[in-house]
C-alpha cells in the first residue's frame, strides 16, 4: 500500500494536464512510425464481390461489434474527463464500437469518483472494458476488488495498463516493477471475468509476450510505438529541462513498433484475443492490422480529438474509419474479417523492385 498516500486532487490535475498536453500536442515524436507505412495490401481490379455485402461484423468478449474497432482507453476522475467520456460512449452505442475506459485509480482513492467512469445510462449494450494501472494492482488489489471495480461500471473485461517508461518520467511516478507479473499472473487465475493486458504507447515486445503467455489473461493490447507517447507528454509536462524530461523527449519513441507488437502477440498468444493499437488513424490501417493478426483494433488520440467537438464528431469519425475498411476489405476480395486475415500484405522493402531476380 506504499503509493496510496497521493491525495486525489493531484491525481486529478495530472488527469487534467494529460487532457490539455495530448490536445495541444505534439502527442509523439516527429517521425516515429507505427511500422504499418512499410506494408501494403495487392488491390484486386477483379473482385468478385459486392461491396454491399462486405460484413465488417466481429465478437469480442461475447459481444458483437459493428466493426473490428473500439475507442481507446483514455479517461475518467474528473468532471472534464466525465464529460469526454459520455460523449465518448454515446458515440460508441450508436455506431456499435467498443469502448475501453480511462484507468480507473480515482475510483480507488474516492469510491464517489465512479460517476465520470459509469457511462452504462448512454451505452447500455456496447461493449465496455475498465482499466486500471499494473502497479495498483500489484499494491492495492485482488482478484475480488478488480472484480468490483469492474462491476461498479458494468464492465464486461478489464485491461491492465503497464506503463514502466511513462512512470520512469513521471515526476511522481512510480519506480519500483518488481512483482507486477506475479500480480497479473494472481488475479487473472482468479478473476471471474476476463482480463486484458495493454501497454500506452510502448508496445508489448517479445519478452513481455513470452512472460504473459504464462498468465491466465484473456489478451492484450499492443499500444505500440507510431501513435500516443507518454514519455513525450510527461516530459512536456516538467516545464523545465530537467534530466528526466530530456529523458522523455529522448525515449518518445523507445520501444516496439505496433506492426512488430501485433505480429509479435499473435505468435505468442496464438489463441487469444490481440488488439492492434498504437498510432492507427484510419481504416486502411485497421485492415492491415487484421491481417498482421489483430483480432480488433482501439484508437484513443483522434477520438480525443473528435470529442472536443461532440458526439456528432465522434460518429463521423468511427463512421469514416469503418467505410474506409470496408472498402479496403471489398478491394482484396474480403467479404469477412476472416477472409480478411487471408488477404495479400506485401512488405515494401527498401530493394528497388527493379533490381530483384
Ligand atoms: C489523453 C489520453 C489518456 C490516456 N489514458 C490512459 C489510461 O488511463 N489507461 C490506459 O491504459 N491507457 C491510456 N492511454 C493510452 C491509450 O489507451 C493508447 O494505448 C495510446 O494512446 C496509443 O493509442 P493512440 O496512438 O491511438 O492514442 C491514454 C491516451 C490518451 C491520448
Amino acid at each position: 500500500m506504499a503509493h496510496t498516500s497521493r491525495k486525489p486532487n493531484q491525481l486529478g490535475d495530472r488527469k487534467g494536464d494529460h487532457l490539455r498536453i495530448a490536445l495541444d500536442g505534439p502527442v509523439q515524436r516527429p517521425g516515429a512510425s507505427n511500422g504499418l507505412d512499410r506494408y501494403r495490401f495487392e488491390a484486386l481490379s477483379l473482385p468478385e464481390l459486392d461491396l454491399n455485402r462486405v460484413d465488417t461484423r466481429c465478437q469480442l468478449l461475447g459481444k458483437t461489434l459493428a466493426a473490428p474497432l473500439l475507442i481507446g482507453a483514455m479517461t475518467g476522475g474528473t468532471n472534464e474527463a466525465g464529460r469526454v467520456n459520455r460523449i465518448l460512449a454515446e458515440a460508441a452505442e450508436r455506431t456499435g464500437v467498443g469502448f475501453c475506459l480511462g484507468s480507473q485509480r480515482p475510483m480507488l482513492e474516492k469510491p464517489e469518483e465512479v460517476t465520470s467512469f459509469d457511462l452504462r445510462d448512454v451505452a447500455p449494450r456496447t461493449l465496455i472494458i475498465g482499466n486500471i494501472g499494473g502497479i495498483q494492482l500489484r499494491d492495492e488489489m485482488d482478484a475480488g476488488t478488480l472484480e468490483s471495480l469492474a462491476q461498479a461500471v458494468g464492465a464486461d473485461a478489464i485491461y491492465v495498463h503497464l506503463n514502466p517508461l511513462q512512470e520512469a518520467i513521471q515526476p511522481e511516478g512510480d519506480r519500483d516493477w518488481r512483482g507486477v507479473l506475479d500480480a497479473i499472473g494472481e488475479v487473472a487465475a482468479g478473476a471471474n471475468l476476463p482480463i486484458l493486458v495493454k501497454e500506452v504507447g510502448a508496445g508489448l515486445g517479445e519478452e513481455t509476450l513470452r512472460a504473459l503467455r504464462s498468465t491466465g489473461i484473456a489478451g492484450v493490447e499492443t499500444a505500440g510505438v507510431g501513435g500516443t507517447s507518454w514519455a513525450q507528454i510527461e516530459a512536456l509536462r516538467q516545464h523545465a529541462k530537467t534530466p528526466r524530461a530530456i529523458a522523455g523527449a529522448v525515449l518518445a519513441d523507445f520501444g516496439t513498433p505496433t506492426a512488430q507488437s501485433i505480429i509479435h502477440a499473435r505468435r505468442a498468444l496464438p489463441n487469444r484475443i490481440v488488439i492492434g493499437s498504437g498510432g492507427l488513424r484510419d481504416g486502411l490501417e485497421v485492415a492491415k492490422c487484421i491481417t498482421l493478426g489483430a483480432d480488433a483494433c482501439a484508437m484513443a488520440w483522434p477520438f480525443l480529438v473528435a470529442a472536443q467537438d461532440g458526439v456528432e464528431a465522434v460518429v463521423a469519425a468511427i463512421e469514416g474509419v469503418i467505410e474506409t475498411l470496408r472498402i479496403a476489405m471489398f478491394l482484396v476480395g474480403a467479404p469477412d474479417l476472416l477472409q480478411l486475415r487471408q488477404a495479400e500484405l506485401h512488405y515494401i522493402d527498401n530493394q528497388d523492385p527493379r533490381e530483384r531476380r
